[in-house]
């Protein structure tokens, strides 16, 4: 593993982004694509910026202290690259860094990030068992604990929080439909359905990837939930609050512009081909600095 840098301290601010600038979109792999794709669909004028820490990735299996550095390492890079705003699309990296990057940053650079989409399956269940899919460390933070107080416990919804640390592996590899993958996925999704569970949080930004094996295994017995959209509607809302929308199209080579650390760019690419939308321009680059290699 590649030595984690101490926090950059915000020495030389930039200059505050213009609506023109890029959204900045972040995840420890490609799993955040599946809310950069949200992002785009919903602001089709954006020019999008992603950053895959790939050289890290899974994050899930880490410390808190190795989630916080390595995420901020990375949303610096996003701020460094003149984006507008940082979208922290991973769970895990929000669990833990949220209230540090919005202290750092202040209003010069809003900070967008995610939490499991608990609210809307547990106001939906019939059977009020709902299942949490993510990352161990996800369970750790705080942000699942206070959603599983605020909607769960006053529905008396019961939440059956499970994780499985190959599945994020599969989707890096593109080998989410694999026979292994399939099987991974029911070693931990049989026992929630076992225990009535008829709605699943995809807790991971990876996970959406997985959407049509759990479909194909599952059928209707499991409705899946995640947070993309309302990401997008979030990231919109933040943009207008500071007078950053983009309210005419750009001109830009494409659209979405992703970024890797640990130069995986080649193998990734083949690997993106089938997870990005074909309507969506992209590219794909590693990052030459030394912060990230
Ligand atoms: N995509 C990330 C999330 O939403 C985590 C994957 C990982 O690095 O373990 O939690």
């Amino acid at each position: 593993m590649s030595a984690i840098l101490p926090l950059y301290p915000l020495e030389n601010p930039m200059p505050k982004a213009q609506a023109d600038a890029p959204i900045g979109i972040f995840d420890s792999g490609i799993g955040g694509l599946s809310v950069a794709q949200e992002i785009a669909n919903y602001l089709p004028h954006e020019h999008i910026l992603y950053y895959a820490d790939t050289a890290h990735v899974p994050y899930g299996p880490r410390t808190d202290q190795e989630i916080r550095e390595l995420t901020a390492n990375a949303v610096e890079w996003l701020y460094r690259q003149g984006c507008k705003i940082a979208v922290v699309a991973c769970n895990t990296a929000s669990a833990f860094s949220l209230d540090y990057l919005r202290e750092h940053y202040g209003e010069s650079f809003p900070i967008v990030g995610l939490v499991p989409a608990l609210k809307p399956a547990v106001l939906q269940s019939k059977s009020k068992v709902v299942s949490v899919l993510a990352t161990p460390a996800t369970f750790r933070g705080k942000l699942i604990k206070d959603v599983i107080q605020r909607f769960a416990e006053p529905a008396q919804v019961e939440v059956l929080t499970v994780t499985n640390l190959e599945l994020v592996p599969f989707v890096e590899s593109g080998q989410c439909n694999s026979v292994e993958c399939k099987a991974s996925l029911k070693n931990v999704l049989d026992p929630i359905v076992a225990q009535g569970a008829d709605y699943l949080v995809l807790g991971c930004t990876h996970y959406p990837y997985l959407k049509q094996s759990i479909a194909d295994i599952y059928g209707d017995q499991l409705t899946m939930i995640d947070s993309g959209l309302a990401v997008a509607r979030q990231t919109a809302r933040i943009l207008i609050k500071h007078e950053l929308l983009l309210l005419q199209p750009l001109e830009y080579k494409v659209r979405l512009e992703c970024y890797v650390s640990g130069k995986n760019a080649e193998a990734l690419s083949f690997v993106l081909k089938h997870l990005i939308h074909e309507k969506i321009s992209w590219s794909i680059h590693d990052v030459v600095d030394k912060l990230h290699e």
